[in-house]
């Protein structure tokens, strides 16, 4: 073997595909340097998620990600004592494996989580970069390189309430929105593996139904939504038939929204 063989034994994961919609990138690599916690928000769908991946691979980090919920407790966070084969054993949490490995720590949608949750980052955001382990009666310095991001979707209930404001100012806040439409027309072209034709079309509908004036949907056709589509299509669906099942009843039950949603798909994406 040649000189790079122990290049070789190295796992070789590629980066993964972002495309920067603004100083996104540069803010988070600079947040980063100062071990700054980072707050993420943005709708549903708009690449949150990938723009953590990509910047844990740009800085050669862990990513651990723990995704809120309304039953997590500090607990799934930190970590708890199992039963394993009759013994007694204490089981990390993605945080304190985080906190440990010097890993980026990625709490996604945490606004869904209670509010005892998010008391144990408080001395994680600030100065003292600390996890308290109650119930293994120590603390824990977090490892150079730990890095806490909290992502959330504004339009919902905040988890800023439940932050105190004196922790709040510690983040860096990085607003993500959906792309241009040409870097989204890029976006789902690619993700979906569809030409750029298409691609453009289904961008096109996304954007009809974003501008839609009093609109009663909760959430709007987002990247992922459309990526979703134009899977279908790669999968010989045509567009109109893909943007009905992966766009339109995802997004409303109601009769008449979708019966109005089918007429701007069929408006919108040319006939099969
Ligand atoms: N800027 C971007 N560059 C590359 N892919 C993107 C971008 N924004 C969105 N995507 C695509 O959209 C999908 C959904 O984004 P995701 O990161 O899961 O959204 P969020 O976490 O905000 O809900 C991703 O899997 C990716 O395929
Ligand atoms: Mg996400």
């Amino acid at each position: 073997m040649s000189s790079n063989s122990a290049a070789a034994l190295l796992p070789s994961v590629a980066a993964p595909f972002y495309r920067a919609v603004g100083d996104e990138v540069e803010v988070f690599l600079a947040a980063a340097r100062r071990s700054a916690p980072i707050l993420l928000k943005g709708p549903t769908g708009c690449g949150k998620t990938r723009f953590v991946e990509a910047m844990a691979h740009e800085l050669g980090r862990e990513l651990i990600t723990a995704a809120g919920h309304e039953d997590m407790t500090s607990a799934d966070l930190v970590g708890r004592f199992l039963l394993k084969g009759g013994e007694t054993v204490w089981v990390d949490g993605p945080l304190t494996r985080a906190v440990r490995e010097g890993a980026i720590c990625y709490l996604d949608e945490v606004v869904e989580a209670r509010q005892d949750t998010t008391v144990v980052i408080h001395p994680l955001a600030d100065h003292r970069r600390e996890l308290p382990i109650d119930r293994l009666a120590t603390t824990l310095r977090a490892a150079p390189g730990f890095q806490l991001v909290i992502s959330y979707n504004p339009g919902y209930q905040s988890v800023l309430k439940s932050l105190k404001e004196s922790t709040r100012q510690r983040f860096v806040a990085i607003e993500l929105d959906f792309p241009p439409v040409e870097t989204e027309i890029e976006i789902v072209a690619h993700e979906a593996g569809i030409d750029t034709a298409t691609a453009s079309a289904l961008v096109g509908l996304g954007r009809a139904i974003r501008n839609l004036d009093g609109s009663p949907l909760r959430e709007v056709a987002s990247t992922r939504l459309l990526i979703l589509a134009g899977g279908l299509v790669a999968e010989g669906l045509s567009p109109r038939a893909a943007a009905r099942s992966a766009i339109v009843r995802t997004l409303s039950d109601d009769a008449d929204v979708v019966r109005a949603l089918d007429e701007l798909v069929d408006a919108v994406l040319p006939r099969p």
